[in-house]
């Protein structure tokens, strides 16, 4: 028969799967300057942006006056992530971890001016095809 087999390799896909979606997601530094900053899906991010911080950043970042504007700020991704999990004054800390957190950077840096030349419109990465959400 070929069902044992069939379960077999169902078995060692998901098994490989797991192995590899846990690869794909490696403990994220400590936000030290200089150090890599794991970036996620800045579609997604935008989403999480809104919902997140749009409320005190204002739309696309540009200022909400609550907080200060991020759009074509000359600040680091590693001090975002800095402020994301420590907060600072008003913004409370641990806001976001995780997957969410790796998307918002991804946005964040779509939108910050450093490091790239192109500031406030880093390449929009290419939007994956989504199978639900
Ligand atoms: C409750 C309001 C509030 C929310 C929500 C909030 N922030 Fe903030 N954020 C602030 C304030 C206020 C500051 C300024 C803190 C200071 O320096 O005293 C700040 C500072 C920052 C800074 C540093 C900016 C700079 O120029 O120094 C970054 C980056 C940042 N926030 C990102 C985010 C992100 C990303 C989110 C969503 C995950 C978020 N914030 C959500 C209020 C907020």
């Amino acid at each position: 028969m070929a069902v044992p087999l069939l379960l077999f390799a169902g078995v060692v896909g998901a098994t490989v799967l797991l192995a590899v979606l846990h690869l794909a997601q490696p403990g994220v530094p400590k936000a030290v300057a200089g150090s890599a900053i794991a970036l996620g899906d800045a579609y997604r991010g935008e989403t999480v942006f809104w919902q997140t911080c749009a409320g005190c950043h204002g739309e696309l970042g540009k200022g909400g006056g609550i907080g200060p504007r991020l759009n074509g700020s000359p600040i680091t991704l590693a001090l975002v992530k800095a402020r994301i999990d420590g907060g600072k004054g008003v913004m409370p800390a641990g806001l976001l971890s995780g997957g969410a957190e790796k998307d918002v950077l991804a946005y964040v840096a779509s939108i910050i001016a450093a490091p790239g030349p192109r500031a406030g419109g880093a390449p929009a990465p290419a939007r994956r095809s989504r199978s639900g959400s």
